[in-house]
């Protein structure tokens, strides 16, 4: 995944150690923040707080490599904000990653708890390396050197990473105990996303294409679209795109289009969801479908859907593609899919679109409940857990939705208003220290 290349001119908006005409994806956030201040009332005093990471972490990390020589990666880890309880956040293994990058979703990660009001504030890491170049052993080796590196800044009441690109449970298991063993004790609440034996949570898992679908089914309520028969089309069919999927299939929508890193494939009757994610676990993509037509990657935003669901990687509706969208709601699984400049066009054109701090954030608030359950190694059902997810998930959309009436804005802006007034209004009842 490359980053999102933005032209931001305002330089004086940058911390210093971010000078230079591309601020990437922080120039991005940046604008959202610029948008949404004029809505903050007093509370835009403590805006500036918004604009800053509150720390962020450079560390290097030596590891052996399998064949005796010794590479050195670079490793970050931002805390945006914390003023509404510990960092939370994902970790990023990528070849691509950039301070600004982690900068941006640390920033996006606050934004994103606060609008679902779970107790935490913002932050992300990342290590700048292709994976997929290093063996199983010397991945565990830069992950438990990475987690001592950045240690300090981490604890179950402090900063609590999750899996993001390229990290996963076994990834999160190695960090859990890295982080055990520097403590002396096993502290499995400073990571979430852990495998089930280790205290991980039920659900986990689908939760984040589950309150894709949760926020849709609401969405489409009040738009006046009926789920049975509704057209959808998904970018991504992995373990966002593809939970999501199988949901709406569920429920009666049509699945007529799914694009993945493989194909692009299309069924004017729509797929079985379940035996498409059954051939995708099997063949890795869904190029080859059987019975599936195939279509041109570029067709693919302007197929006649009602529901858009860009579920795979950044910057993949922008003023290239974004006039062509035929869909009524686009629901943003990825992160960061929609440009700022793409969002007005949707906005033109009536396309409403559920921001990816509200669509996607079932993941953080299913972690919330794995953090919850690690503190008194009491365990729920994974019945309790959808049960509970659905209700933060639905609370959360219709707060955003109502802000967006009120106001008469996108609900992107909306949630931008209910997440940057609740972490600002932190800040003022915390006060300045000293
Ligand atoms: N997994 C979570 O809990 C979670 C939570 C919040 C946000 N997200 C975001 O959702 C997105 C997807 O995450 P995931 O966990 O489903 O990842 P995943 O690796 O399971 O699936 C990614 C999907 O994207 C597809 N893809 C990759 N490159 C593509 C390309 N060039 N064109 C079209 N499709 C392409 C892949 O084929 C795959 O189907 C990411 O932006 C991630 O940051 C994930």
């Amino acid at each position: 995944m490359s980053a999102p290349q933005v032209q931001v001119k305002r330089r004086e908006d940058a911390p210093s150690y971010l000078q230079g005409g591309d601020l990437g994806p922080w120039g991005i956030y940046l604008e959202q923040v610029d948008r949404v201040i004029p809505y903050l009332g007093s509370l835009s005093r403590w805006a500036e707080t918004l604009k800053r990471p509150k720390r962020a972490l450079i560390v290097d990390v030596p590891i052996q490599l399998d064949d005796g020589s010794v590479a050195h990666f670079e490793g970050y880890r931002v805390q945006h904000n914390l003023s509404r309880g510990p960092g939370k956040g994902g970790v990023r293994f990528h070849q691509d990653v950039t301070l600004s990058e982690v900068m941006a979703l640390s920033a996006w990660m606050s934004v994103k708890n606060a609008a679902v009001n779970v107790p935490y504030g913002g932050a992300k890491g990342g290590i700048r390396v292709d994976p997929r170049k290093l063996s199983r052993a010397e991945l565990q080796r830069l992950t438990r050197r990475y987690t001592s590196e950045i240690g300090l800044l981490l604890g179950p009441d402090k900063d609590i990473p999750a899996p993001d690109v390229n990290t996963d449970a076994q990834i999160m298991a190695w960090m859990m105990d890295t982080y055990s063993m520097n403590q002396g004790a096993t502290i499995t609440g400073v990571v979430t996303g852990k495998p089930i034996q280790l205290g991980g949570s039920l659900g986990r898992r689908e939760a984040t294409g589950r309150g894709v679908f949760v926020v849709g089914q609401e969405a489409m309520h009040r738009l006046g679209m009926k789920m049975e028969g509704a057209r959808v089309a998904i970018q991504g069919f992995g373990n966002v795109g593809g939970v999501a999927g199988q949901l709406f299939h569920d429920a009666g929508a049509k699945i007529v289009a799914v694009q993945d890193h493989t194909g692009t494939i299309f069924s004017d009757t729509g797929f079985d969801a379940h035996a498409l994610a059954a051939y995708v676990a099997e063949h890795r993509g869904v190029a080859g479908f059987p019975g599936a037509d195939v279509m041109k990657p570029e067709e693919f935003w302007s197929v006649k859907a009602d529901v858009m669901i860009p579920a795979a990687l950044e910057n993949q509706i922008t003023v290239a593609n974004a006039h062509k969208l035929r869909a009524k709601l686009v629901l943003e699984g990825a992160n960061g899919p929609t440009t700022p400049a793409a969002d007005d066009i949707l906005r033109d054109a009536g396309v409403t679109v559920v921001p990816d701090v509200i669509a996607n954030a079932g993941g953080v608030t299913v972690s919330y409940f794995e953090w919850v359950q690690d503190f008194s190694s009491f365990f729920w059902t994974e019945e309790e857990i959808n049960e509970r997810l659905t209700r933060i998930m639905r609370g959360a959309f219709s707060a955003v939705w109502q802000v967006g009436e009120e106001n008469g804005v996108s609900l992107r802006t909306a949630a931008f208003i209910v997440a940057c007034s609740r972490i600002l209004q932190a800040r003022e009842q915390r006060g300045l220290y000293p």
